[in-house]
């Protein structure tokens, strides 16, 4: 069968990366979460003292971009690849609410942007790519055969988030998160480059009343039809 590239956005906490993933293993794909990339930066941002709850020292991490190595391993026991930010796993830290709060802020940088895109254009050149993030059907993969734009109401989705966080043993509020989720949206949605938009050629897909194995579905007939038809 055709290899093709499926590049999947939308708002935060819509379940792109479990689509993504089920994708990925059921066509033999790679899989790439893109956010684990911004994340990684905020969290080596965070570490290095350039951003906190007071200040943001942008030059600095932009002059520091050249220091920072990210790579995916993948982890067989988990069935997909975890983040490393300079040789260390990050995958656990890269996902606590702290940096879930700083991360908009640095995704906005244009040069922190530029960084990622060119190793996420990298990634996929051979296809056979699941990708998600933001800016994926309209920046990295204007091409790709097949886009997908994922949504769901900022309620559905800070409570699956607040579930996730609580079920890993996270202090968090409801309130925290839903805040956190509707302050992400704005900047994602306002910032100047590569704000969060669908693709005019993206299919846009409303999960707030799908579960998993229905949204798996309807996607891989998608992806049947396009396969079919190259
Ligand atoms: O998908 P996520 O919640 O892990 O993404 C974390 C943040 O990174 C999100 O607030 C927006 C940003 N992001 C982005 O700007 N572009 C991408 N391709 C992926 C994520």
């Amino acid at each position: 069968m055709k290899k093709i590239t499926i590049a999947i956005d939308g708002f935060s906490s819509t379940g792109k990366s479990t689509l993504a993933k089920q994708l990925a293993n059921h066509l033999g794909y790679i899989y790439v979460d893109t956010g684990a990339m911004y994340r990684a930066v905020t969290l080596f941002a965070m570490q290095n003292g350039y951003i906190n709850a007071d200040s943001f020292d942008k030059q600095t991490l932009i002059n520091s971009l050249p220091n920072i190595k990210l790579q995916f391993k993948f982890n067989a026991d988990l069935g997909f690849a975890e983040m490393y930010l300079n040789e260390v796993n990050v995958e656990t830290e890269i996902r606590t609410i702290e940096v879930s709060s700083f991360v908009s802020k640095v995704a906005e940088v244009s040069e922190v942007r530029a960084k990622l895109v060119e190793q996420q254009k990298e990634m996929g050149k051979d296809k056979a790519i699941v990708m998600d993030g933001r800016d994926i059907g309209t920046v990295v993969f204007p091409d790709a055969e097949l886009k997908i734009f994922m949504t769901a109401s900022a309620t559905t989705r800070a409570q699956r988030r607040y579930d996730e966080l609580v079920a890993k043993g996270d202090t968090v509020t409801f309130e925290e998160v839903l805040a956190n989720v509707e302050e992400r949206d704005y900047i994602d949605t306002h910032r100047k480059d590569s704000p969060l938009v669908m693709a005019e050629d993206a299919i846009e897909i409303d999960n707030s009343h799908l579960n998993r194995k229905e949204q798996f579905e309807l996607v891989l007939e998608l992806v049947n039809e396009i396969t079919k038809t190259i």
